[in-house]
Parts: C-alpha cells; structure tokens; sequence
C-alpha cells in the first residue's frame, strides 16, 4: 500500500471515528505486517473498524507520535510532592493488597493468550525432557538461597522436570490457565505475590492444586528475601504486567536476582505496557513520579517501557534477546462507538548455557 492511500484510508477512519463520537484518529494499514505473533487481524477497510473488539499490527504515524509525546510530557509536568513519592514505594505492598481485597479476583481477565504468543511454557512437551519423576534434576550451585532449602532437604516441586515460575501472579489470572493446561507429570508452577490477599484467593481457588503448583507470599524487591526452590532451578520465569508496578530504580536489581533463579538454557517471558499506551496517555496532571511512572488513584503504580529500556534490563542481567516487541493494537468499544489504541511490550529473553552460548 502507498502513502497516499495510506492518507486516504487515514481520512476514512478519522471519519468515521467522528461521525461515532470516538476519541483519537489512528491511521492503520497491512502491508508487510507480520502475521503472527501478536495477532493477525489486520485491518485494511477503516469502514470495518466497527466490526472486530481488537485490531493488531498498527502503525502510528509521525505526527501520532508527537503528539502522544505531547500529551504524556503535559500529563507529567506536574508530579507528586518529593515528601508523598516515597510512600507509594515502600508501602506498595500494602496498596496492593487493598486492591485485592476490594476486587478479590473480578477484576483482570484470565490471560488466556498465554499459549498462543508463550508456546516456551509448553516446550517440555517438544524437548521431551528426558528426567525420570523422582530425581531432582537440578546441579546446585553454592548460593545463599540454596544453603536455605538444602537444610530442608527438599523443596515444594523438587521433583518435577519442568518449572515455571510466575512472579507478581496476582488472583491466578495466568496461574490457572497455566495449572488446567499443564496437566503432564513432571511439570511444577510456582507464584508469589507481595499482596497476602491475592496469594490467599490463589490457594482457595478450586483448582488450585498442591501436587502442581506453589503459591506463596514474597516480594520481588526485597532482595535478602528467600525462595522456596533453589537457584538455577526454573526453565521458566513469567512477568506479565508485574514488573511495570515496581520503582524503576529497582527493576534490575529484581530481574538481576530473578536470573539467578533461572536454569541456564531457561527462558524469561514479559509483557507489559509500552510507553503511551492509551492508560498512560489519560492519566490527569499530578498523578505522576518520575518520567513515564504514574500513581493511580487506588495507590498502585504503573511504568511505561520502551523497546530500548525492556532489551537493557534484560540484557544487563546476561540474558540474550529471542524477541522484543512493541504490541501496538486497536481497540474498539463497539457499544460506545470509541477506537483506543493500546501499546504493549512483549519479549522473551534467554539464559545462555556458558559463556559461547550466542
Ligand atoms: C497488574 S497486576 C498483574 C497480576 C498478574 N500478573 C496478572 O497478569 O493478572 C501486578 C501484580 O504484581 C504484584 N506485585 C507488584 N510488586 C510486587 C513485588 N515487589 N513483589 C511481588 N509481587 C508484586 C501486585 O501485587 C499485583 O498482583
């Protein structure tokens, strides 16, 4: 598709937004988007915009840019007093955990996608690994974290083969997809949360099972804090929106400590807001505290990444690249007629097995 049409199609939408009272213009085409992953629904026709919930793989155009620019620099230029930042960080847990105990587990949807766009959860099946049930398949190496559970001899899942891990799990939104779709022998899910709350709806859901999987309470930040399973122990470490809710001073500390926990061979997987996603861009002045991190009105913050920032946590932290995407998508509220364009970040890092491993 060329420029011009790109123009016109452009116009087409606009019109049609306004004529239905919608908010922003969003200009979208298909040429050359890749089809998966992220989806595959491309919208072409703008006089269709109406008849899908979601539309992936859009582009936003120069003047978009400058002006979603525009707005999160007038939304920020007001932040909240030096004196009142430090609350919203030290007592995050404590925000958290009202959420939950007002939306209990109404609240997120059930991550459904997981498999789609992370088939790595399910790559035990592919690699068939090979290690009989019974045999701790771990080499441990000497750490503080591991003096602790080797006093203890064992450790909840010791003797699965495949681990998963999913950090900042809240009520189960990922934890029970995860728990009904995995139901093979040898693979064991850990999650934890800072928010007693949330892990206490996790073990009274019904199919919360001990046998597959262990939720407990423990916060990522804390960084004497110890795990009940070993370093090197994880084939999987899942982050879905957990890490934007943190200080970004102390992102990489967690996700250096979280790679500690991972095999190596193992795989970190993340999605998260990206930066002026439509839920950054409508904070109202004052809500900010620091550049692109916001308070909301429950207490609980929020980060909006980059491509860049998301590649140099990981890559810090000695992990290499397998995907690092920015997830740009339409979405459309049919009832009330209104476009909204989301931005998502979603990657998957990997830790090499030695020094050569690319
Ligand atoms: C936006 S919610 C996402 C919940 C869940 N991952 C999901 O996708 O539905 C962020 C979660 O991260 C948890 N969280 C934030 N900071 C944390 C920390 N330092 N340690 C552990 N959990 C944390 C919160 O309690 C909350 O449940």
């Amino acid at each position: 598709m060329k420029l011009k049409s790109h123009c016109t199609f452009f116009q087409t939408l606009s019109s049609i937004a306004r004529k239905r009272k919608t908010g922003p213009q969003c200009r979208l085409w298909s040429s050359d988007r890749p089809t998966a992953p992220l989806g595959a629904r491309i919208l072409t026709d703008p006089k269709k915009v109406f008849e899908h919930n979601m539309w992936d793989h859009v582009q936003w155009s120069h003047q978009e840019k400058e002006d979603a620019r525009k707005k999160a620099i007038e939304n920020s230029c007001v932040q909240i007093p030096l004196e009142e930042r430090d609350k919203y960080d030290k007592e995050a847990g404590k925000y958290w955990d009202e959420f939950y105990k007002t939306h209990q587990n109404k609240f997120f949807k059930d991550r459904n996608w997981l498999f789609f766009e992370f088939p790595e959860l399910l790559s035990h099946r592919r690699e068939g690994f090979g290690v009989e049930e019974g045999q701790c398949n771990v080499a441990v190496p000497a750490s503080k974290n591991n003096e602790t559970w080797k006093k203890m001899n064992t450790f909840p899942g010791s003797e699965a083969t495949f681990r998963i891990f999913e950090v900042g799990c809240g009520a189960g939104n990922s934890v029970f997809p995860i728990v009904n779709a995995l139901k093979d022998k040898g693979v064991f899910l850990y999650c934890c949360d800072f928010s007693p709350q949330a892990v206490e709806l996790v073990k009274t859901h019904q199919n919360y099972s001990r046998v597959r999987c262990h939720a407990f309470v423990h916060d990522v930040c804390e960084e004497a804090a110890t795990f009940p399973f070993p370093d090197e122990s994880l084939d999987i470490i899942l982050l879905v929106f957990v890490l934007s809710s943190i200080h970004p001073e102390r992102m990489q500390g967690v996700v250096n400590r979280l790679t500690q926990l991972l095999k190596p061979g193992g795989t970190l997987l993340f999605r998260d807001y990206g930066r002026y996603d439509l839920s950054q861009l409508r904070f109202k002045r004052g809500r900010c505290l620091s550049e692109n991190f916001y308070v909301r009105g429950d207490g609980t913050c929020v980060y909006f990444f980059t491509k860049d920032e998301v590649h140099n946590l990981f890559s810090n932290a000695g992990l290499n690249e397998i995907q690092n995407l920015e997830d740009r998508r339409l979405q459309v509220n049919r009832g009330r007629g209104v476009v909204m364009r989301r931005v998502w970040m979603q990657s998957k890092y990997h830790k090499p097995l030695a020094h050569s491993d690319p």
